[in-house]
């Protein structure tokens, strides 16, 4: 009996090791995926679509998102380096923040992608995947130059900035993009501010929040529009658009008498989208995260197989310590006449969901 106990033990153990090394054989480690926040839609759709990419290509993953708390997206970082996963694909809450827990990973020979946001300060990662984010900007002024006409010579119109959060080096990239566009503008004063807040950091939105957004253009159209009209917003992503929409909308713009501003944004989420197909948004910038997602994944893999590594930009990404090799995704402008084109037909989003 105690004989047939211990062999039955025996087979139950071998059977386990068994299990076990054939899962070690048929994948290719684990990578830690760590993004800022579940709270966006985008970073939902690149998280999926880069699980669902690296499973594809014989990975494991552990996904993280941080909520918008720097400690959090630390933690979760180091927590990855203790479960032992062989790549980490990373976009910075703040992308200054990262040097101690990636020194760490690179002394533990870990691969490590920049993702979306670059890393600054740090030489200890390896690639930076993107889209072009100074494109993005260029985009979004251009939009706001052909909806008011400005190159044939009309104006002058009243015209706000919210950008980005400036812990997040996208935020500068897409601002530079937007004065590349817009400051001949504002220097020939056919776009007028009449809060006299231009600079990125007096523009900034803090987490790119949009509540944050909508209290600071209530208070610019109590204090500066009175009974002048507000004609353009850049507003630097989706999030943002819709908090100043919300504000706007508040003090009766978008009705008869007080159209709405031309009002920009990035990201073609669902609530910009529907904004765009009433007429409360002009435009967004869709960067295809399903691409990006899959540009990454791939460039952990041939990383981690000692394959060649696409990159496309070998010299514009300076993160303060090192020129990062990066492969730059191009950005598209969405605005009322191409939505279905560029968002329903190539199967991003399926119609319904956008009326
Ligand atoms: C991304 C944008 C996003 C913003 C807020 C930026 O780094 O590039 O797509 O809207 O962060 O999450």
């Amino acid at each position: 009996m105690r004989t047939w106990i211990k062999l039955a033990a025996t087979v139950i153990v071998a059977a386990a090791v068994v299990g076990c090394s054939k899962e070690d054989e048929t994948s290719k480690g684990v990578i830690g995926i760590s993004l800022p926040s579940k709270m966006e839609a985008r970073w939902v759709s690149d998280g999926d679509s880069m699980v669902e990419k690296l499973h594809e290509l014989g990975y494991k993953t552990d996904i993280q998102y941080a909520q918008y708390e720097i400690p959090t997206q630390l933690s979760q970082l180091e927590n990855l380096l203790v479960k032992g996963v062989k790549g980490l694909i990373i976009a910075p809450i703040d992308g200054t923040t990262m040097a101690d827990v990636l020194k760490q990973a690179k002394e533990k020979g870990i691969t490590i992608i920049s993702y979306d946001r670059l890393i600054r300060n740090s030489k200890n990662f390896d690639y930076y995947a993107t889209f072009d984010n100074y494109k993005v900007g260029v985009l979004q002024g251009e939009s706001i130059v052909k909806a008011l006409s400005l190159d044939q010579g009309q104006g002058p119109f009243n015209f706000e900035i919210f950008a980005g959060s400036t812990d997040d080096n996208n935020a500068h990239v897409v601002y530079a993009g937007v004065m590349s566009v817009l400051k001949p503008y504002l220097d020939s004063g056919k776009l007028v501010i009449r809060s006299g807040q231009v600079k990125l950091e007096q523009v900034a939105t803090p987490n790119w929040d949009g509540s944050q957004a909508q209290s600071r253009m209530d208070n610019l159209l109590s204090a500066f529009y009175g009974k002048a009209h507000l004609d353009a917003v850049l507003a630097m992503n989706d999030q943002i658009a819709i908090g100043v929409v919300s504000s706007l909308r508040g003090v009766g713009y978008g009705n008869g008498g007080s159209p709405m501003p031309v009002v920009t944004g990035q990201d073609a989420e669902i609530p910009s989208v529907k904004a765009i197909v009433r007429g409360d948004q002009h435009s967004t910038v869709f960067k295809d995260t399903r691409a990006l997602a899959e540009a990454a994944s791939l460039m952990m893999d041939g990383a981690l197989q000692g394959k060649p590594v696409a990159v496309n930009d070998t010299t514009s990404y300076d993160n303060g310590m090192m020129i990062v090799p990066t492969q730059l995704l191009a950005p598209v402008l969405v605005e009322a006449d191409n939505w279905k084109k560029v968002l329903v037909d190539t199967g991003f989003y399926s119609e319904d969901r956008l009326r």
